[in-house]
Formats: C-alpha cells, structure tokens, sequence
C-alpha cells in the first residue's frame, strides 16, 4: 500500500516571513520611525488594507503600470471589486476625507504597514512589502514639502544612512503646464519613432511622460535631448520649486536635480522626489513622494494640497544591514532556572517577583525540564548576559546562584532579597 505524502504548503512568491531572528531589526527601525513622528507632530493613521478597486484606478492612474499590471483585485462575495493596497496616499486621502478631517484643517499623518503589488519578485522588491509614509493636507507653500523632506534626511542622519542616499528633486508643475509640456514632448517622441522601444511607443498616447524615466540605453541618447519638463513649468510653480531649493540649501540638504523623474503615479503635481542609494543594486530608491495637489478634489473632495512620502522598509534594513549599521541586541538579560524539576514553583514565582520589580528586566524563565546539562545549554543560546539558577539549596537559604555566561565573573550565591539591586548594578541597559 502506498503511503501518500501531504504536499507542503508553501507561502505565495514575493511575499516574506519576518523571522524572529530578523525581527529585532525591524523593531529597532519601526522603534526610531514612531519616535521621529511624534517629534515632527505626525499623528498616525490606519487604514484598511483592503479598499473598493477604483480608488485605487482613480488616484494612481489607469493607465500606470500598477494599476494595468500590479494591483491584487478580486471580487468579494457581493460580487464587488476589492483590491490589496498598493500604496498608502489613496488610502489616506480616502480615510481624510471621510472622516471629515481635511475639514477647515490641517493635517500630519503618518502610517506603515503592508502593500501589495503583483511585480516580478527580486532583491529589494516583493509582492508583499512594507512602508512607512506621510502625508500632510492643507498646506499651499514649499515650507511644508522642505519640512517633509527635513524629516526624511533626519532619519537617514540619526541611522548613519545619511552619505549612503542622495536626493533626487523636480517639479513637475501644474497640471495646465504638464498638459502643455506633454504636447511638445509627443511631438518630439514622434520625431524620433525610429528610437522608440515597444514600451515608449506604447505611452507614446497613454502616458508619454514615463518614456523619460525610461532605463534603455538605447534611447539614453534621444531621451537626453528633449524637451525639459523644467524649462516648460508655470509661473508659481517656478517660484515654489525655488524657495523650495532656497530652504534645503539654508537647512544644508544636498539635492540633484533630475529633470527625468517622473514618478510612477500619476497624482503628482510641483514637487517630486526620490531618495536613492547604489549599494542595493537596481531597487535603489528607499524612499520617494511629492506634492499631489489635484488628488482630494479628484477623488470628490473641497481642493486641498497635499504632499507626503512612502519609504521602503525592506529596502532600508537591507541597506542597514549591507552596511552594518543595526547594533546586535541580546534577546534577553536574564535567564532562569531552576535545577532540577522540584524547583519549578520556586522559579516561576521568582521570575514573577523579579519582573514586578524590574519592570525594565528581559527576563526568560526556562520552560520543559530536561537535564541540566541541557538546562545550561538553553540559558547560554538565549542570549542572556546571565543565568540565574534555583536548586534545593538556594531555595532553603532563600538565595539564587548568578553566573555570567558572557565573561568569566566568579558565579555568586545573592539573597533573593538582594537580587533586584544586583541586577541593576550590573546589567548594562539599567534605565
Ligand atoms: P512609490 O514610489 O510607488 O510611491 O513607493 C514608495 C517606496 O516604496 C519606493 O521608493 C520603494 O522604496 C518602496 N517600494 C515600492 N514598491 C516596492 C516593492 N515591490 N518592493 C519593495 N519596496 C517597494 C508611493 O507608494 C507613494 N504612495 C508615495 C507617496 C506618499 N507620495 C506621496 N505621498
């Protein structure tokens, strides 16, 4: 008789488990993100990671590659068209608007959490990816988009990322210019059909402004030549994009001007921008956003200004570790024990004290018996700078045995009552 074996199954492509070994990371990211939003008066929003389909098709564009190709849609059981959010601004502007808080008012928000896009999965992009973002609504003049962009180089500075990235700066003007500027450049495109790739002829009608950001080196040439965005801007969107330029120069912030960047979604106006780095290889942008003037008022809204960012947190601890800029952090201080089975109850109540004393202590209490040898085994595979150890003996003479595992400091038998002052003398994270 043949036995038949259950097939594994296995997570969707692109789309990760955060391992306990690799959490930390993230935590001690996620840990200074939350701190710099509070310190730049951000609130922090959540919204749902599922959204009705055309808020998604209505802000990012029809015609971008992640609403054509990249958005994970599918009918729900009243038969309506749902999707996983691809990005965070849509969401944000939705949730704004309806919960009345673009009302006479102005707004910081910040978010982080999973998006979703159906791309080919590679070093640096997945299916399944995470962003921290921001979004302010209500806010006209460039202090806001500086304040944004302050904010970002502040973290790149107190990571030690801050000479690893290099921002990226345009504007693409008003929607009025861009109509305009798009005219000249189809015309030039045209001139030049016999350069085009597949891809370029394809936006040639739908989306001509991405050919720019277009990669082959094939058309580097043709694409160097014409016309600029930059040259072709409305007045008041010159004047914002130079006192943008006049802040970050006050405040010491090096750009490049990129007259090519496009963004890939088309609710940009004015301001865009990309923080990139070259040590990730191709997925080098970590982090990119702009000023989205036209969106509420798109999506039904009274017209309000807006301007945020997104950043890729799986990008940005890849670099960190690439660099190795995450310090190692032991999972725990303490590790307890007892002997041998018969001073389990003493243990747990001592583990128990100990955490109410020191609500700082990382304390692990040894679970599942075994030998003491192999007792031993776990306290130095936890991490713990030292193991605390509970047998017959301490427990008659209410004292613990303290035995360093990382250097070799004599083992002490402490009083129990002591052993709180101890523990704080010597650990090393004391508040
Ligand atoms: P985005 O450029 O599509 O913009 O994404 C922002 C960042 O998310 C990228 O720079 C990258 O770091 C990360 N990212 C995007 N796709 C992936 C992927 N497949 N795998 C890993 N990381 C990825 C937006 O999403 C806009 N909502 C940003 C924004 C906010 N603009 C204004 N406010």
């Amino acid at each position: 008789m043949s036995k038949s074996v259950a097939k594994k199954i296995q997570a969707i492509r692109g789309m990760n488990d955060l391992l306990p070994s690799e959490s930390p990371r993230w935590q001690f990211f996620e840990g200074i993100v939350r701190q710099l939003m509070q310190r730049y008066g951000f609130a922090e929003i959540r919204t749902p990671i599922v959204e009705q389909t055309a808020l998604f098709a209505r802000s990012i564009g029809e015609v971008t590659d992640i609403v054509e190709k990249e958005m994970y849609t599918f009918e729900d059981r009243n038969g309506d068209s749902l999707t996983l959010r691809p990005e965070g601004t849509a969401s944000c502007v939705r949730a704004a608007m309806e919960n009345g808080l673009l009302y006479n008012q102005t707004q910081r928000l910040w978010y982080q959490g999973p998006m979703f896009r159906h791309e080919r999965p590679q070093k640096g992009r997945y299916r399944q990816f995470h962003q921290v973002g921001i979004e302010a609504y209500g806010f006209e003049g460039p202090d806001i988009d500086a304040e944004v962009i302050l904010l970002s180089a502040r973290l790149w500075k107190e990571l030690g990322l801050m000479e690893h990235v290099t921002l990226e700066l345009n504007s693409l003007g008003s929607s009025e210019a861009r109509a305009a500027y798009r005219d000249k450049l189809v015309a030039y495109f045209e001139q030049h059909r016999d350069v085009l790739d597949e891809d370029a002829k394809r936006r040639l009608t739908s989306n001509p402004l991405r050919i720019l950001d277009s990669k082959n080196p094939a058309m580097a040439e043709m694409l160097d030549g014409a016309p600029r965005l930059l040259d072709n801007l409305d007045e008041p969107s010159q004047a914002h994009f130079e006192q943008l330029k006049a802040m970050l120069d006050a405040a010491g912030i090096a750009y490049v001007i990129n007259p090519r960047l496009v963004r890939g979604l088309d609710y940009y106006s004015r301001t865009v921008f990309e923080w990139t780095t070259t040590a990730l290889g191709s997925q080098g942008t970590v982090c990119a956003g702009g000023r989205y003037d036209g969106l509420v008022e798109q999506l039904g809204g009274k017209p309000t200004p807006g301007v945020g960012f997104a950043m890729g947190v799986e990008r940005l601890i890849l670099l960190l570790e690439t660099l190795d800029l995450i310090p190692d952090e032991a999972g725990s201080d303490v590790y307890l024990l007892a002997m041998d089975d018969t001073a389990t109850v003493a243990a747990i109540t001592l583990a128990e004290q100990l955490r109410s004393e020191l609500p700082w202590l990382r304390l692990q209490l040894h679970c599942g018996g075994g030998s003491f040898k192999s007792r031993m085994k776990k306290a130095d595979k936890s991490g713990a700078a030292y193991a605390l150890l509970l047998g017959e003996d301490e427990i008659a003479e209410h004292t613990v045995t303290l035995k360093a595992l990382r250097d070799d400091q004599a083992q002490q038998r402490v009083p129990q009552a002591m052993l709180a002052h101890t523990l704080s003398e010597r650990l090393p994270n004391t508040p």
